[in-house]
């Protein structure tokens, strides 16, 4: 029945038995260990705290010693530095009865010390490898100075712009969503769990997190058991396929359930149908939460609920510590149920070597930052939204060329930058810079000063304005450099630390203050602007769409922000990167997603950008004030280069559903691409496949796979993905895992709009 279900459970299997979650001698030293633990003991081995500077609202506690010293606190976060790391483990080693080692967690997102983009950068590059790559690098940086658990990768999918935690994940598709997932996972954890360099995984928040209604972070989240299954747990269930040591309960309630009590999600579908075998921490004192949301009157309650729908460590609130114990002595909660959450801890513990391992050497030197992979990634993840000669004309002038404005050519030359990110290295870093340092920052003003001293030209810079202000003290200025140069290249955006990641969610999807008044200001028609979003959410950028030459999604690119970015400007390197996420035209869009499901009144050819004006053109799913459609799609990015499709080919047909849920048959769908541009280029193919005739409602469009090519001008590649259970199967109105007969339409293309297509039907 659950036939995904299970080979899930296989997988996951074979990969703990790997790693250490599912291994028989450490499963009797946990054995050993249990039958010597007090009940007090146990508790501690459920507890963590923070130790350093607070990543919620703070709870004032300090002076642990005393509490590690009577095995009372198993694991702490916010601490790092193998000197400081060390100190504490060594009062637990050392003084405590039974030895047990602490484990240190952080919030390692997007790089330790070498920051890379943020997390829906990183998607835009649609490269695991690239991600793989870095989350290794991530690792390495943190176990070096004591920390062997990290709360990445945020696998939740997101498709609401306001929310401010978009910019945590890998955007809005489940199946992208779900590579990246376990690429993240792959990278921090390594090859071995017990390597120094390895960083348990956490993926989080589960579940259902980035479906916080209206957007707004914290806000429950209700949905149906089809969208939960087809749609939010694909990337949690692809993380811990790929052997993910933890997973962090959210915040949110789900169909009125909170997360962080939810047996269904975190005992049923997560441990029994997935065969996970980690542990479960809460998020940030979520617990206690529980209290707010109404499920209990009381922490003695909200402690035994959390424990018993399958939370083992309680992040922070401190209510296992109070209340767990007395909730035991007097019958009200099982020691079975507190021992089953004390092994998964310890599993993690000794699966990291951390019993025979627990001190990490101290006075090494750092390793040095990994600049070159840097700039690489953050290269991979720049999107260009469009690039055409000049901006928008009156229809009286006529442009002199028809030549796009990028690259810039490689000249002396007179280049204004404006612009209140174009020299702001805290906002290159990110939503969660770890223990990135501004100083290690590369910004656009500088590496684009570099680059235009080289070529003996000159750069003109004025900010223009603040981030955030009412203020046009600056704009003069900004208009003078304008007017002086012969393209303005404006960087403008929001503010990372405190405009994207968590609490910070914005209704409006605008550019912050006055940036848009001050981009009108300098983009005046005729004259050539190249705009550069530096963002943690897509934005509604529809002004500037329509009357700026060039636009460059660039999110925060980390620290080779300057150099990515010069180098492309030049034409250097190429534009690949990808959206991974709808931008909006207007907030009143969102939650915007290509992969929506069918409706019964589909807008078809319907004209939306004029208010309906006869029967067919108002009843069908539609804003009589906006057109339907976001203002960049899924998928979609430009190169200076020009890729075509072709020959789409279609192998394995007729197939039946029977043949395709067990195994034994499998389609193979490719297209030709060919470079038909005069660069090199970097091209992501993407294939879609949509159904109909099935038991429920699926979306048009949904992807089923991509794959990156590198053509030379004029060559052509052909690109194979394959169609079998996996890409076919969906959960049906049975709510089970499988293929139905359907007619199927697939496409290989460029973006979730354009390609070339087939159809074929799936028999019985
Ligand atoms: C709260 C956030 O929701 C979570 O993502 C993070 O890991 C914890 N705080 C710890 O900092």
């Amino acid at each position: 029945m659950f036939g995904a279900a299970a080979w899930l459970l296989l997988s996951a299997a074979s990969l703990f038995a790997q790693n250490g979650l599912a291994n028989p001698e450490i499963e009797r030293r946990i054995d050993v260990l249990l039958r010597q633990m007090t009940l007090a003991e146990k508790i501690g081995q459920l507890t963590q705290y923070s130790a350093g500077a607070p990543t919620g609202p703070g709870t004032g506690r300090a002076g642990y010693s005393d509490q590690v010293a009577q095995g009372e606190i198993g694991s702490f976060l916010n601490l790092s530095g193998a000197a400081q790391t060390n100190a504490l483990q060594r009062i637990a080693v050392e003084r405590s009865r039974l030895k047990i080692p602490l484990l240190f967690g952080l919030d390692i997102i997007h790089g330790y010390h070498t920051i890379f983009p943020v997390p829906l950068g990183l998607a835009s590059t649609w490269d695991p490898e690239l991600l793989e790559r870095a989350a290794r690098v991530a690792a390495k940086e943190a176990t070096a100075e004591g920390i062997r658990w990290t709360f990445s990768p945020m696998v939740d999918i997101a498709r609401d712009a306001r929310w401010g935690r978009i910019v945590e994940g890998a955007g809005e598709d489940p199946y992208l969503g779900s590579v990246m997932a376990a690429a993240s996972v792959r990278g921090y954890q390594g090859a071995r769990l017990d390597s120094a360099d390895s960083l348990a995984a956490c993926a989080k928040h589960f579940v259902g997190y980035g479906a916080a209604e209206a957007g707004r972070d914290y806000n429950a989240a209700d949905m149906s058991e089809h969208r939960l299954r087809q749609v939010y747990l694909p990337p949690f269930a692809a993380a811990v396929r790929a052997g993910a040591a933890s997973v962090m309960s959210a915040f949110n309630s789900l169909n009125a359930v909170p997360a962080t009590a939810d047996a269904m999600t975190l005992t049923r579908i997560l441990r029994q149908e997935w065969g996970f075998r980690g542990l479960v921490v809460s998020d940030w004192n979520a617990v206690e939460e529980l209290i707010a949301q109404g499920i209990a009157t009381n922490g003695a309650t909200a402690a035994r609920k959390a424990l018993l729908a399958g939370v083992d460590m309680d992040m922070e609130s401190g209510l296992y510590q109070h209340s767990l114990r007395d909730l035991v002595r007097s019958g009200a909660l099982p020691e079975t149920a507190v021992d089953e959450a004390v092994r998964r801890v310890l599993r993690v513990k000794f699966a990291l070597g951390l019993f025979d391992h627990p001190y990490t050497p101290e006075g090494l030197a750092s390793p040095a930052l990994q600049v070159e992979l840097a700039r690489q990634i953050a290269e991979r993840s720049l999107i260009l939204l469009k690039n055409e000669p000049v901006n928008s004309l009156p229809p009286s002038v006529t442009p002199s060329q028809n030549k796009p404005l990028l690259p810039l050519p490689s000249r002396p030359q007179t280049i204004a930058l404006v612009g209140p990110l174009a020299d702001s290295p805290v906002d290159m870093l990110g939503s969660w810079p770890g223990k990135g340092d501004v100083h290690t920052v590369v910004t656009l003003k500088s590496a684009l000063q570099e680059r235009i001293r080289q070529l003996g030209g000159r750069l003109l810079y004025a900010p223009g304005t603040e981030i955030d202000t009412a203020s046009e003290v600056g704009f003069g200025e900004a208009l003078k450099v304008a007017q002086g140069a012969g393209v303005t290249i404006v960087a403008l955006g929001e503010d990372a630390a405190r405009m994207t990641g968590e609490a910070a969610s914005r209704a409006s999807l605008t550019l912050p203050g006055n940036q848009q008044r001050l981009l009108e200001t300098v983009a005046s028609p005729g004259k050539p602007v190249v705009l550069i979003v530096f963002s943690g959410r897509p934005l509604a950028l529809t002004w500037a769409a329509a009357h700026v030459a060039a636009i460059i999604q660039a999110w925060y690119p980390g620290i080779q922000a300057g150099p990515a970015l010069t180098r492309v400007l030049f034409g250097d390197a190429n534009f690949s990167g990808k959206l991974t996420v709808s931008m909006p035209r207007s907030v009143g869009q969102e939650p915007l997603y290509y992969n929506a499901l069918k409706t019964g009144r589909p807008a078809g050819n319907v004209d939306l950008t004029r208010p309906p004006a006869t029967e067919a053109e108002k009843y069908v799913s539609r804003y009589i004030d906006e057109i339907n459609a976001p203002l960049f799609l899924f998928g979609y990015g430009l190169s200076y280069t020009r890729f075509t499709y072709s020959s789409l080919n279609l192998a394995g047909v007729p197939v039946s559903a029977r043949a395709l849920n067990d195994g034994s048959a499998e389609l193979q769908v490719s297209a030709t691409i060919t470079n038909s541009g005069s660069r090199a280029g970097r091209e992501i193919a993407q294939l879609y496949i949509g159904q109909r005739g099935t038991s429920v409602v699926l979306p048009e469009k949904e992807l089923k796979g991509f794959s990156t090519v590198e053509l030379a001008p004029g060559q052509s590649r052909e690109v194979e993905f394959k169609l079998g259970r996996e890409q076919l199967a969906f959960w049906n109105i049975a709510m089970h895992h499988e293929v139905e007969p359907s007619e199927v339409t697939v496409w290989i293309g460029p973006n979730s709009a354009e390609g070339q297509q087939a159809q074929f039907k799936i028999a019985p």
